[in-house]
């Protein structure tokens, strides 16, 4: 109830700012004189804990005198990401100088000097939006010399404001004047000086960015290392596809020159051998095929998103990355259908509905339960991490409505267009008892194997990303994300082909699920990863940022996995077909 109230009034606003105020604002980022300039107040939280935020005003500080709306939500994804904008009620009018002004007291009494000196003890940072750019100031101060050690609280905020013309191109915070934390009152103090700048408006974000680190050497290095990688891989696979392949052009063409070792080596056992089983149906047919649509899908989602933000800037809009993947994972589900459910009708499978349920709601409920389970912990330490219900309730009406009529109709044109078995070879009745052999050759350490090069062809990238995720440091050099992901597509279908062929060659033809883990496996890697990250790379702490991490650690790892996973097993596929294609079966 609350919320409707909340969404009408935002609507109502919305229609009234257009109505009344048909001037400039900070939605079209153009200001005009002593307009007014609206700075908002984010969230605080510890500065080791990036992800563990609570409101601003969860911590007793005041309001200046100001009135004006005092929630702003915008997108679902700033919705997700816990970003709760309140005002700040300080008056800040374009162009404008404000001199040293006092905007409000706080009366300190026991409590808000618990909560203050437990904030500024766990270095406590706060963040602020003017004009869409994010502004960082810490709370306070330890003195650890002194015996007991003292806390101070900074209370004077000075705002330098860079303006460009109508536009504001840069803002610098100075925290200043600390006062010790004691009972009593403490106000607090706030300063506005306007600088004409040579900013571009463009430009504004680029000191956010930071090339040093993006684009040290060690970056350049890795994409080098794992270019390298990928040309040796490709040369290894041409080089067994030419070798089989030659030969079986040489028998068909009935070359007598072949030697006796060659012609052993092809026909009495190896590969060759399984020809009447390679194609029978993976077992766990609903599953598989379900694993399978989900990672087209996502490939397609994480390609696109990488797209559309090197595209269109979108690091530098809060939650429009969240939203974009929203919004094209929810576009492009037929995909997951058509994939998933061709496969499953090319596998003989008979209940195709259950199948589409399945892979519609693999990844929303492995995303979304994890959410839930994270949500209860943030509720109980009153995080603005906690979702709101109604974005609960937005995002589960997305999945149904949205997300699984567009699976049924990919599904329905998947069984239509490629739901008939094309293998090459005919499928014997009965299976082929799989031989005894060495153990390296066992799935299951083939599979382990699998993972370890395309983890090494992404693992400097993905110390980029969780420090980016984990740390102050905004994410923005798309390009290489896009260049590994490109590597990692290539390197993970070199190594599962290779791994597939000494397989197929141990007689065994296992290779669905083998293929599909052993690629999947490189996301096992990069979970262990990110235990090694967590303690040696980051500062967290706490019950609440420990569950966050590795909750959505594990997250991005089963996508990651699936995403993997179905790179290999697509790569196989076709490389399985193309080499059974040449079998002339007696
Ligand atoms: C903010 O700080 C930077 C670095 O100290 C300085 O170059 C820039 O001019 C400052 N901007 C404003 C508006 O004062």
């Amino acid at each position: 109830m609350k919320g409707t109230f909340k969404g009408f009034r935002k609507v109502l606003f919305v229609l009234a700012s257009v109505l009344v105020t048909a001037k400039a604002d900070e939605h079209d980022h153009n200001y005009d004189e002593k307009e007014e300039v609206v700075l908002w107040m984010n969230t605080v939280g510890p500065y080791h804990n990036r992800q563990e935020t609570y409101r601003y005003f969860s911590l007793p500080f005041c309001r200046g005198k100001k009135e004006a709306i005092s929630h702003y939500h915008e997108t679902l994804g700033e919705n997700l990401q816990g970003v709760e904008l309140e005002f700040s009620g300080l008056d800040i009018d374009y162009t404008v100088d404000v001199p040293q002004t006092k905007y409000c007291e706080v009366t300190v009494d026991e409590e808000k000097l618990r909560a203050f000196v437990y904030a500024v003890k766990n270095h406590y940072w706060y963040q602020m939006y003017i004009d869409d750019l994010p502004i960082w100031g810490i709370v306070g101060e330890v003195d650890d010399t002194a015996k007991p050690p003292t806390y101070y609280i900074w209370t004077h905020k000075k705002l330098e404001i860079g303006y460009n013309g109508p536009q504001i191109v840069d803002v610098n915070l100075t925290s200043d004047n600390k006062v010790q934390l004691a009972e009593g009152p403490i106000s607090f103090t706030y300063q506005v000086i306007w600088k004409k700048s040579n900013i571009h408006f463009k430009g504004r974000f680029d000191k956010y960015l930071d090339p040093s680190f993006f684009q040290h050497r060690i970056h350049w290095f890795s994409i080098f290392n794992s270019f390298m990688m990928v040309i040796f891989l490709v040369g290894l696979v041409t080089m067994i596809l030419l070798r089989t392949l030659r030969k079986d052009y040489a028998r068909y063409s009935k070359d007598e020159d072949l030697d006796d070792m060659e012609r052993d080596l092809g026909d009495e056992y190896g590969w060759k051998q399984v020809h009447g089983d390679v194609f029978r149906p993976a077992t766990y047919p609903t599953l598989f095929s379900s694993l399978i649509g989900s990672g087209y899908h996502m490939m397609l989602v994480s390609l696109s998103v990488i797209m559309f933000t090197i595209w269109g800037h979108l690091y530098v809009d809060r939650g429009s990355i969240l939203s974009t993947s929203i919004f094209v994972y929810a576009a492009t589900a037929p995909v997951n259908g058509y994939f998933g459910g061709g496969l499953y009708s090319r596998m003989g499978g008979k209940q195709w509905i259950k199948q589409m349920v399945i892979s519609a709601f693999l990844i929303p409920f492995t995303v979304c339960g994890m959410a839930f389970f994270i949500n209860f912990i943030a509720i109980y330490y009153h995080a603005s991490r906690a979702i709101p219900f109604g974005t609960m309730v937005s995002v589960s009406c997305i999945c149904l409505f949205v997300i699984l009529p567009l699976t049924l109709v990919g599904t329905i044109v998947g069984r239509a267009i490629s739901g008939q078995p094309n293998f090459p070879c005919r499928v014997n009745a009965v299976p082929r008892p799989i031989p005894e052999k060495k153990w390296f050759m066992e799935p299951s350490i083939i599979v382990l194997l699998g993972g370890i090069l395309p983890f090494g062809s992404i693992f400097i990238e993905m110390y980029f990303i969780f420090t980016s995720f984990w740390a102050y440091k905004i994410y923005y050099v798309f390009g290489f994300m896009l260049l590994v992901f490109v590597i990692l597509i290539i390197v993970t279908v070199c190594v599962t082909i290779v791994c597939t062929y000494f397989l197929l060659n141990a007689e065994d033809y296992r290779w669905q699920w083998t293929s599909f883990l052993a690629a999947a496996s490189t996301a096992f890697y990069v979970y262990l990863y990110s235990f090694y990250y967590f303690i040696f790379k980051t500062k967290m702490y706490g019950l609440f940022q420990t569950t966050f991490y590795f909750g959505y650690m594990g997250v991005f790892s089963i996508g990651l996995g699936i995403m993997c996973g179905t790179m290999g097993y697509a790569g196989t596929s076709a490389f399985v077909y193309k080499i059974y294609s040449t079998v002339k079966i007696d």
